[in-house]
């Protein structure tokens, strides 16, 4: 869980800062069984342990932060604690957002969901809210619906998504799909530009309200089944 390393957890539990049940764990060899109580009942250093594997965590993007482990500049996992870095299984976010795209990311442990989550099989709808450069014509829904674009540099034509206008420069897209930069290649091959791109929504699973941008929390049971919803 990226506390530390053997040598230094034993010296941890020799100093009494390892208690379960209320009780000083100094001996180190002892064998603790994992269970998702496991932060009610442990406290390392005097706070409670952290999750145990399994973990799914739902962050609102800010814009400029990269969805990868090594690049430079700002990453995601800059905003989770620093320990985290070296858990295992190691914490990746589901799918990827652009670095200049906010909204809902998921991040989990957790890979058979990870892939249940991004696997075209499953058709999970990704919701976008997209500000553009040009007003649009009328006729992007259709082709968006059509199954029949072939995105460049691409060969197999997108399935079928769903365009709602807000405004003349301002739409909402729902995809199945998660391609390389998917959202502003759609809007790229009518003629239009993205200025500005959030996703709202996973499946059944929106961005909650209350979560600021570079936020993040645990999700709930009931939310990680909305995105299958
Ligand atoms: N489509 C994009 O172009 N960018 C994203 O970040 C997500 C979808």
């Amino acid at each position: 869980m990226g506390y530390g390393s053997r040598a230094e957890i034993a010296r941890l539990g020799k100093v009494g800062g390892i208690v379960l049940d209320g009780v000083d764990v100094d001996d180190v060899s002892r064998r603790i069984t994992v269970t998702p109580d496991l932060p009610e009942r442990m406290l390392i250093d005097g706070r409670p342990v952290d999750p145990p594997p399994g973990l799914v965590l739902i962050l609102n993007k800010p814009l400029g932060m990269t969805c990868s482990h090594k690049e430079d500049g700002a990453l995601v996992y800059d905003v989770l604690p620093d320990r985290w870095r070296r858990r295992d299984p190691a914490i990746s976010t589901i799918g990827r957002l652009d670095k200049q795209t906010s909204g809902l990311l998921l991040l989990t442990d957790d890979g058979d969901l990870l892939h249940r989550v991004i696997s075209p099989k499953r058709h999970v709808a990704k919701v976008y809210r997209a500000t553009l450069a040009r007003s649009l014509t009328g006729m992007e829904g259709a082709l968006f619906s059509s199954g029949d674009l072939v995105l460049e540099g691409d060969d197999k034509p997108l399935a079928p998504a769903v365009l709602e206008p807000i405004t003349q420069t301002e739409a909402r897209l729902t995809v199945t799909e998660g391609r390389y930069h998917q959202v502003r290649r759609m809007f790229a091959a009518v003629g239009n530009h993205v200025e500005a791109l959030h996703r709202e929504r996973l499946g059944g699973l929106a961005l909650p309200g209350d979560l600021q941008p570079g936020h993040w929390r645990r999700a709930t049971s009931d939310e990680v089944m909305a995105i299958f919803a």
